[in-house]
C-alpha cells in the first residue's frame, strides 16, 4: 500500500535533517567541481583554486612523503605531512596523508586531529598504538600492530604510537580532511603562546607551582 505523500512528508523531512546534522558529515564538504587545485592564500573554506587552464598533471602528485624524517629529536619521531599546504591538489578533495617515522623507542606523543578520523598502515616495524574516548568513560583502546596492519584513530580523540620494536617503524596515515590539524596535548597546556595561566594548571592538574614550571620547561624542550 502506498503511503501518501502527507503521510510520508514527515518522514522524508526527518530524514534531509538527520542528514543536515554536523555529526552525519564524516569529512571536509563534497567538491561542487572536479578539482580546485589550492591558489592564492585567499581563505574561503579551504584556499581559492588555481586557473584551471593552468592546472597540469603535476599539480595531482606528490613526492613530499618519498624521504624519511630527520627522527634525531627528544622524542625520536618525525611526521611528515601531505595535506594541503603541502601538496595544493587535495584543495577541496576531503583527504590526506602522513609519513611518520619512528627511531628505536621514538614516540608520536598523545595528540589529536579537530577534523578528521586517522587511517595508519604500518609499512615497517611494531608500534603499541591507542586512543581514549571522550568524557566520562575515557576508555583507552590500545593495541601492538605489526608490519602490514592497519589501526583507526576515531575522529577528535586523543591517541599515541609508540615503537616498541628493536628497530625503526615507518608508517603511513590517511586523513578524510585536506587539513586534519593537531593538537598535542602536553603542548596545549604547557606550550601554549601566552602561557596559560599557573592558577588554572595548578588547579586542573593539582600541581604545585614548581611543578608547573618544570612542566613547562620539559615540554618546551620536546
Ligand atoms: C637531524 O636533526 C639533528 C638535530 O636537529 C641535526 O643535528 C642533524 O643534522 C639532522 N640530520 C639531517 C640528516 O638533517
Amino acid at each position: 500500500m502506498a503511503l501518501s505523500l502527507w503521510t510520508r512528508l514527515p518522514i522524508l523531512v526527518f530524514i534531509a535533517m538527520a542528514a543536515m546534522q554536523p555529526g552525519s558529515v564524516a569529512a571536509d564538504e563534497d567538491p561542487l567541481q572536479d578539482f580546485c587545485v589550492m591558489g592564492q592564500q585567499l581563505h574561503v573554506n579551504g584556499f581559492s583554486c588555481k586557473d584551471p587552464a593552468q592546472v597540469q598533471a603535476s599539480d595531482f602528485a606528490s613526492s613530499v612523503l618519498q624521504n624519511p624524517g630527520n627522527t634525531s629529536n627528544a622524542l625520536g619521531v618525525a611526521v611528515t605531512p601531505a595535506n594541503v599546504l603541502t601538496f595544493r591538489g587535495l584543495n577541496t578533495q576531503g583527504i590526506s596523508a602522513a609519513r611518520i617515522d619512528f627511531a628505536p623507542n621514538g614516540l608520536k606523543a598523545p595528540h589529536f586531529h579537530p577534523r578528521a578520523a586517522e587511517i595508519l598502515f604500518l609499512a615497517q616495524g611494531t608500534l603499541l598504538v591507542g586512543f581514549v574516548t571522550s568524557t566520562p568513560d575515557n576508555k583507552l583502546f590500545a593495541q601492538t600492530i605489526n608490519a602490514g596492519e592497519l589501526f583507526i584513530f576515531p575522529r577528535g580523540l586523543v591517541h599515541f604510537q609508540l615503537n616498541v620494536g628493536d628497530c625503526k617503524a615507518l608508517a603511513f596515515s590517511a586523513f578524510n580532511s585536506q587539513n586534519q590539524g593537531t593538537s598535542h596535548v602536553a603542548d596545549a597546556l604547557f606550550a601554549s603562546n601566552p602561557p596559560i595561566n599557573d592558577a588554572v594548571l595548578e588547579k586542573a592538574l593539582q600541581l604545585s607551582a614548581e611543578d608547573v614550571q618544570r612542566l613547562r620547561s620539559l615540554i618546551s624542550k620536546t
